[in-house]
């Protein structure tokens, strides 16, 4: 149910932008919330942006319309306004989302990303998805897709880990030239969860540079951090169930860094990921 709570502050904050996937488990909660806050006269459906997202067992062709009417069937939508693939990588198909044989590594599937690609072409093409793109994809794997015979539509976005601390600038620079938007997860440095994110690496929000500026004007460093991914062309997708901070991460459009403080902030970067994917 947080979830739910969560959507609904959000919206009613002022987000439009919901990035989603089947894999977080809570679509169900995340298309509640857009259906209650239409009902309520808040917003309209094209007034909402969102992102699902195909996992890595259902790359075979074949399998990626099936996933994403099962993604709107759950969000209760009829379309999604973006449907990336989540990550490069396929895994075996199957009930399982992590397939491990019995020594516990996770089972890889052999697929051909063009192939999968021309399939979420056929999703746009049916009106499921208005746009489509990828998500942790590197330089040569984009340039796969954007260099298959007979392309009907290019990737828009690549939805990838980008803050002060890994600001990508050879990726942002060659998605720059391809009109590929890049989407920054983790933009806040995500939370120290040992399960799944490097917390050898210093946590973001603490730097002394982030804070220094946030004094300046009056803002927190999360506010910071934000402010300086959208300045530069990143759209930013923070994740909070904190109300408070929900509204805090919305606050970022009242002011502006200068060059220098852009500089010094980008100057901050270690090229070190928090989420380090490591299956
Ligand atoms: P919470 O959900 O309790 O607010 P990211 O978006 O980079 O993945 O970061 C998400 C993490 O940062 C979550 O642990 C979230 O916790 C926390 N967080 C979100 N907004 C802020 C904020 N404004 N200040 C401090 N921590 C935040």
């Amino acid at each position: 149910g947080s979830c739910l709570e969560s959507v609904k502050i959000a919206i009613d904050t002022g987000y439009r932008h919901i990035d989603g996937a089947f894999v977080y488990y809570n679509e169900h909660e995340v298309g509640q919330a857009i259906r209650e806050k239409i009902a309520e006269g808040r917003i309209k459906r094209e007034d909402i942006f969102y992102c699902g997202k195909l996992w890595n067992t259902c790359h075979p062709p074949e399998l990626v319309r099936p996933t994403l009417e099962k993604t709107l069937k759950i969000l209760q939508l009829d379309y999604v306004d973006l449907y990336i693939i989540e990550l490069p990588m396929a895994f075996k198909p199957g009930d399982a989302i992590y397939p491990k044989d019995e020594n516990g590594k996770i089972i890889y599937h052999k697929t051909d990303l063009c192939a999968t690609w021309e399939a979420m072409e056929a999703c746009k093409d049916a009106g499921l998805a208005k746009s489509i793109g990828v998500s942790n994809f590197n330089r040569r794997q984009l340039e796969m897709i954007l260099n298959k015979p007979g392309l009907k539509y290019k990737p828009v976005s690549n939805q990838v880990e980008c803050h002060p601390y890994f600001t990508q600038p050879k990726l942002l620079e060659f998605c720059r030239q391809h009109d590929i938007v890049i989407v920054g997860y983790s933009p806040l440095g995500t939370s120290r969860d040992e399960t799944w994110v490097n917390v050898s690496s210093p946590p973001l929000l603490k730097d002394p540079v982030l804070n220094a500026i946030g004094k300046k004007y009056n803002k927190t460093a999360a506010q910071v951090a934000l402010r300086f991914s959208i300045q530069r062309g990143v759209v930013v997708i923070p994740k909070s169930f904190n109300p408070q901070r929900i509204r805090e991460n919305f606050q970022i459009f009242d002011f502006s860094l200068t060059e220098k403080e852009m500089k010094e902030i980008e100057a901050l970067n270690k090229n070190v990921r928090y989420v380090e994917l490591l299956m």
